[in-house]
């Protein structure tokens, strides 16, 4: 068996932070999203990965490399447009070979990992296997309409959900799967869509079995689910503080400060994520906040937020929450006259004031 991870794509929604960079490597407690899917993948015994890749290739192959650090190895599919799930696969043939594989969508996190549901299809021996999830807003995803337990019918982001069963973003199919990609069209949004696929492998009578699953699992597309991935990962964080301490410091709760970060005369209550060389001086960290590399925070306070790398925050009057913070942003308090805010803000961005 073999794996297929999608990790090209635009990340329109999360825009400005993806103006610069690849979605699926922004960090949840203080891990990149795509490495998720990847310890997934391999701890469900698969160790042939095919990653597809679009623009941002560079980093991303960057982050990832050849796989030595999950032991696994790993094959970049350049697709050179983002023209379609259906088309990554396409275009993934030569990888793919007649194995059957798993297609993973980089920026999904299934919390309880994809172990037992490749052993299901392996047992079931289908054509292929979809999992299925109750959503709340079903007409952001591909919805199913299942008869007695059978799907029968696929719409990708329907205007009026017939159920409220979201497609997840982890896929599971044998090598007919060939066969409905060489024969669907592109949708109205011009990409040869994976639910059409799956929905000529249905009309074929080819098995496609489903499986609702009841665990977490977040399609990370939009600020708020980052947000939220971000609280259920740091929920079960190891705890480990490893970085200096200060002794006016008070540390509570879950919290892992790696090694070469500094808290020096603060606050932190957990579960809070720190990373290697990050600073911290007389601030306030508080529940669910995970910094990442070479942060500076410095009497601000900050709470329920990602900030990621290289960042610098100071002197800021009221706290920073809900927040979403791109690589090496400059947050601070001016003593230029007359008084005012003074932003640099790129195409996007958000700004709450008070
Ligand atoms: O997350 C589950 C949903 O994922 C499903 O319910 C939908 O049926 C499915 O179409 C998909 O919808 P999205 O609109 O969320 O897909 P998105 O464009 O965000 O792409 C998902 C991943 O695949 C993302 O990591 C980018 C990558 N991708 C996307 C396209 C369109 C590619 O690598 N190549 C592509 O051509």
């Amino acid at each position: 068996m073999k794996a297929l991870i999608l990790s090209g794509g635009a990340g329109t929604r999360l825009r400005p932070i993806t103006h610069t960079s690849a979605k699926q490597l922004i960090p949840v407690a203080n891990k990149p999203i795509l490495f998720y899917g990847i310890e997934a993948i391999k701890e469900a015994g698969i160790r042939d990965v095919g990653i597809v890749v679009g623009d941002t290739y560079q980093e991303i192959s960057k982050a990832v490399g050849e796989g030595k650090k999950w032991n696994i190895k790993i094959t970049y599919i350049k697709q050179e447009a983002p023209l379609g799930l259906a088309h990554a696969v396409k275009i993934s043939r030569n990888f793919l070979q007649d194995e059957p594989f798993v297609m993973y969508l980089g920026d999904n996190i299934i919390k309880q990992g994809i172990k037992s549901l490749v052993e299901e299809f392996q047992e079931k021996s289908s054509h292929s296997q979809i999992l299925l999830a109750h959503v709340e807003n079903p007409g952001q995803f591909g919805v199913a309409e299942l008869k007695e337990d059978k799907v029968v019918r696929l719409v990708e982001k329907p205007k009026q959900p017939k159920t409220d069963l979201a497609l997840v973003g982890v896929y599971m199919f044998d090598h007919h799967i060939f066969e409905a990609v060489e024969n669907i069209k592109p949708s109205w949004r011009n990409e040869l869509e994976i639910t059409d696929a799956i929905q000529y492998l249905i009309d074929k009578n080819y098995l496609v079995h489903s499986h609702i699953i009841n665990g977490w699992w977040k399609d990370t597309g939009k600020p708020e689910d980052l947000l939220e991935a971000n609280r259920i990962m740091l929920s079960d964080l190891e705890v480990a503080v490893d970085g200096e301490i200060d002794g006016n410091s008070r540390i509570s709760g879950k919290v892992r400060i790696e090694k070469g970060a500094q808290i020096v005369d603060s606050v932190i209550r957990g579960p809070v994520a720190i990373a290697r060389g990050c600073k911290i001086v007389s601030s306030y960290i508080g529940p669910f906040t995970s910094i990442y590399y070479r942060t500076s925070i410095e009497e601000s306070e900050v709470e329920h937020s990602i900030i990621m790398d290289e960042c610098k925050i100071s002197g800021l009057k009221a706290r920073i929450e809900d927040s979403l913070i791109g690589k090496s942003v400059v947050i601070s308090k001016s003593t230029l006259k007359p008084k005012a805010y003074r932003f640099m803000l790129g195409d996007s961005s958000q700004v709450g004031t008070i």
